[in-house]
């Protein structure tokens, strides 16, 4: 069975609450669940772990830890790190395994600084803009 890691980046742990006419009403934890659910809905597995956090050392900390794991693929929502941590990008660019970066808005559609994603110029691929979708379609081509 393929492991997967998810990661989100600053203010994903305040899904549900923050701004839900362009997040969603979905929390984390019930977009983990959901995810869950629409692999095993598709006949498929993954040993998935998730893991969040505001901070940017604390986010390429993981990204190291990473580095040396056993997990098969990388599924990152950078947030609004994205934009702008160059640090971010070298972390990432850093693993062997394939990246998906994903965000639950259409990035390209929102202000002009959200359109320039500097950690995507690491990723193997980007999902965005079909809200919680995003997360199963990116596990599901990692499974692939
Ligand atoms: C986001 C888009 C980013 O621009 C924003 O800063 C976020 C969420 C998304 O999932 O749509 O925090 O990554």
């Amino acid at each position: 069975m393929k492991k997967i890691l998810v990661i989100n980046g600053p203010n994903l742990n305040m899904l549900g609450k923050r701004e839900p006419e362009i997040y969603g009403k979905d929390s984390l934890a019930d977009i983990e669940k959901y995810t869950e659910e629409m692999i095993e809905k598709h006949g498929l597995q993954a040993d998935m772990k998730w893991q969040q956090s505001n901070s940017e050392e604390e986010l390429i900390s993981i990204i190291h830890d990473t580095f040396d794991s056993d997990f098969n693929g990388l599924v990152i929502n950078p947030g609004a790190f994205s934009h702008t941590s160059i640090a971010l990008l070298d972390a990432l660019s850093m693993l062997k395994i394939p990246v998906i970066e994903v965000h639950l808005s259409n990035t390209n559609r929102r202000e002009d600084f959200r359109k320039t994603k500097i950690t995507a110029q690491s990723s193997t691929g980007v999902i965005e803009g079909l809200g919680k979708k995003v997360y199963y379609l990116a596990v599901m081509s990692l499974i692939d």
